[in-house]
């Protein structure tokens, strides 16, 4: 079995507790870091990913490791459901994710909830998309989040992942490799309080089973016509699947 990496290698602790650690540690310095160490390019991505929903038009979306909102945000934007809710392990993360929606006037739209994407608290078939974000490649259980995910969709709903994934073609190979091993690492240090995050963050990418190892797992669990469309010469991918 392929070693399980985690925040602070730390066996008394599930990956699950270390993750929601990490996070809560870094929730204030997340979104200036997520935008700086990107250079912008996450918010078109995560812009991308959501436009794989405009067709279905979703009325109640569930946007899984939700964070500090984003991706919700996002999608209201773009898609202007009548509600979307957003789940997390962080208590940390989800204070900054209601101090924007309260500061954006966004309460009646943008519910937020603790909660585990391995046990999600709602009912089977309840919602018309479901969406992830970088979330799936921090999840204990990888089958087990992406079974429950596939659970809580309604028949015919879409789920959209956006992650990371591993470029193969020489030199964003080479670059990126640099960058994110090295740059990313230092600059991650200097700026959030956490000095094991950014070093989490390389080491977690290059375990994710990426590409159609991952459609091959949302298969397994159920979905059908899963698709995987590389971004930034497969620097992230977004995949899709229906129930
Ligand atoms: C990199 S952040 C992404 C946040 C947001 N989706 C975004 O796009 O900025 C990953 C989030 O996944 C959450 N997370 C990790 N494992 C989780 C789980 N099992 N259930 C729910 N949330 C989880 C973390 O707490 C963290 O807030």
């Amino acid at each position: 079995m392929s070693k399980i990496v985690t925040p602070y290698q730390n066996e008394q602790v599930t990956k699950k507790e270390q993750v929601a650690d990490m996070f809560n540690n870094i929730s204030k310095t997340y979104d200036f870091l997520n935008h700086f160490l990107s250079l912008g390019i996450d918010i078109i991505w995560r812009k991308k990913a959501i436009n794989e929903l405009k067709e279905n038009q979703p009325k109640l979306i569930l946007d899984v490791a939700t964070g500090t909102g984003d991706f919700a945000f996002e999608a209201l934007s773009i898609l202007k459901p009548e509600k979307i809710i957003g789940v997390d392990i962080s208590q940390g993360m989800l204070d900054i994710a209601q101090q924007k929606i309260t500061k954006r006037g966004l309460g009646d739209k943008f519910e937020i909830k603790l909660g585990d994407s391995e046990k999600l608290p709602f009912s089977d078939n309840q919602f018309d998309a479901v969406t992830v974000a970088y979330g799936v490649r921090n999840f204990e259980h990888l089958e087990k989040g992406l079974a429950d995910i596939q659970r809580v969709l309604k028949t015919g709903g879409k789920a959209v992942v956006l992650e990371f994934s591993k470029p193969k073609a020489f030199p964003v190979k080479q670059l990126y490799n640099f960058y994110f091993n090295y740059i990313t690492p230092g600059i991650g240090k200097l700026f959030s309080k956490d000095s094991r995050a950014y070093t989490y963050l390389p080491e977690s990418v290059a375990a994710f089973p990426d590409g159609e190892r991952f459609t091959a797992m949302m298969e397994k669990v159920g979905f059908k016509n899963t698709k995987c469309r590389p971004l930034a010469f497969g620097i992230c991918s977004i995949y899709t699947g229906i129930k």
